[in-house]
């Protein structure tokens, strides 16, 4: 394998997995951020957030030497590749903020050698990659637009085991880009960069239909006394399908799947389409996010002075990341309607800030003395922990709202409890 000169841009999930990674290919690998926080934790060899496997990866690959950490602006010559993974957050239209990936590709154009390849991790909405080349090819810089599909949780084995590599450009980019991921046994896919721009939107849409289409089923479920677990699994089990998002719950969240469905839509709507399907399945992610409060409200009446626990504040589990967690949302309208909130969460932590609820140390703490609890997040760890004594713990009526359907419902009733899960018998 050829050793290459990398700079990577953006010190977050994607970002210093991918440089971690190829540092651990061996490739020299300078990730640079402008969090200088974040900097001071990464120079101290530890990792701001938590991935489980990445902090090995960081500091073995630090101490060969083909890690190092500097702040964006210090800058002054990028190697020959450089990737962009800074965040693409929505603006309050929808559409993707591309203000960071602007700042980067401002800086990579005054300080980059002709040369260079400009390699897209961000996910930019189509014709993104195509403006942007427009302001590289002139002092001589490639353009690849090459997706990332890592998932937060697994990243580290995700990057080493892909699925697929999508890369968009010129043959002659891909072909340079695609020598950077040799080793890796994954399915290449070369194409045109709006068509790999879309890969990313179309995949993540598909997967948000999957979930919100098992959600609808699930309402259904609660009408006709069926139940959701065991439809999908009869669903899944058509390869055709597949069983994989099939699961009902409070519906999804994180830093991906609520902003790429908005751009998505916002990016269709500004092309003259109106995306009616990927408008439902935002719309069925928003009514879910809604059922545990009215559900509360129909049993428990008037929610004021009532105590209430959350179990799980993370979008998913394995991650810390709280970006667009459905249990935040919860969390504020259980507060709004003048509830005593209390939530627990096994790594993710809530910053103090207008959010008036108590982030406790234990899930036993959470439950205790409160009247009813909302499931939030399927960690192993509140999955499997003894319901039946916890049920124990509350206040009645024990009601347990199970927005993952991660729980034995026996349990809960053993303990005295009243069993909610989403669309389960
Ligand atoms: N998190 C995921 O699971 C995931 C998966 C696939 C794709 N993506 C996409 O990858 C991109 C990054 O996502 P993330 O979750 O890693 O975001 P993140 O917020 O964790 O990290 C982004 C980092 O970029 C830094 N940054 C901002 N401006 C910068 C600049 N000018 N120079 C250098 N660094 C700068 C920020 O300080 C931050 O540390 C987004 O477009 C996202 O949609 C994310």
């Amino acid at each position: 394998m050829k050793v290459r000169e990398v700079t990577v841009f953006g010190a977050g999930y994607v970002g210093l997995v991918t440089g971690a990674c190829l540092a651990a290919t061996g490739h020299h690998v300078r990730v640079l951020d402008v969090d200088r926080a974040k900097l001071e934790t990464l120079s101290a060899g530890a990792v701001p957030f938590h991935e489980p496997g990445l902090a090995q990866i960081v500091s073995s690959a630090i101490a060969s030497g083909n890690l190092r950490f500097g702040h964006a602006d210090d800058v002054d010559s990028c190697g020959e590749f450089v990737f962009v993974a800074v965040g693409t957050p929505p603006t309050t239209d929808g559409a993707a903020d591309l203000r960071f990936v602007r700042s980067v590709i401002d800086l990579v154009v005054l300080r980059a050698a002709a040369g260079t390849v400009v390699v897209m991790k961000s996910t930019v909405p189509p014709g993104t990659g195509a403006r942007l080349s427009e302001t590289l090819a002139p002092v001589g810089i490639e353009y690849a637009s090459n997706p990332e599909f890592l998932r937060e949780g697994s990243a580290v084995d995700d990057w080493f085991h892909a699925d697929r590599i999508v890369l968009g450009g010129a043959d002659s980019t891909a072909e340079r880009v695609a020598a950077l991921y040799e080793g890796i046994h994954a399915p290449v896919v070369k194409c045109d960069i709006a068509s790999a721009e879309l890969i990313k939107y179309a995949s993540n849409a598909f997967l948000a239909t999957k979930i919100s289409f098992a959600n609808e089923i699930a309402r259904l479920c609660d009408r006709l006394e069926a139940d959701v677990d065991l439809v999908m699994h009869g669903v899944g089990l058509d390869p055709r399908i597949g069983p994989a998002f099939l699961h009902a719950g409070i519906g999804y969240g994180g830093s991906c799947f609520p902003k790429d469905t908005k751009a998505l839509d916002h990016l269709s709507s500004l092309n003259g389409y109106d995306f009616h399907l990927l408008k439902a399945v935002i719309e069925v992610n928003k009514r879910m996010r809604l059922l545990p409060v009215t559900t509360l409200k129909g049993v428990l009446g008037d929610l004021a002075g009532k105590r209430i626990a959350v179990a799980g504040l993370t979008f998913k589990p394995n991650t810390d990341d709280i970006r667009e967690a459905p249990a935040l949302e919860i969390i504020d309208m259980l507060t709004a309607n003048g509830a005593e909130v209390r939530g627990y969460d096994p790594v993710g932590v809530v910053p103090n800030g207008p959010r008036t609820f108590e982030q406790v140390d234990t899930l036993a703490e959470a439950l205790r003395d409160a009247q009813a609890v909302v499931v939030a997040t399927e960690w192993p760890e509140i999955a499997d922990a003894d319901w039946r004594a916890l049920t124990a713990l509350m206040r009645e009526p024990r009601l347990v709202f199970d927005g993952r359907n991660c729980l034995d419902g026996d349990a809960v009733r053993a303990g005295g409890g009243v069993y909610l899960g989403v669309g389960r018998r």
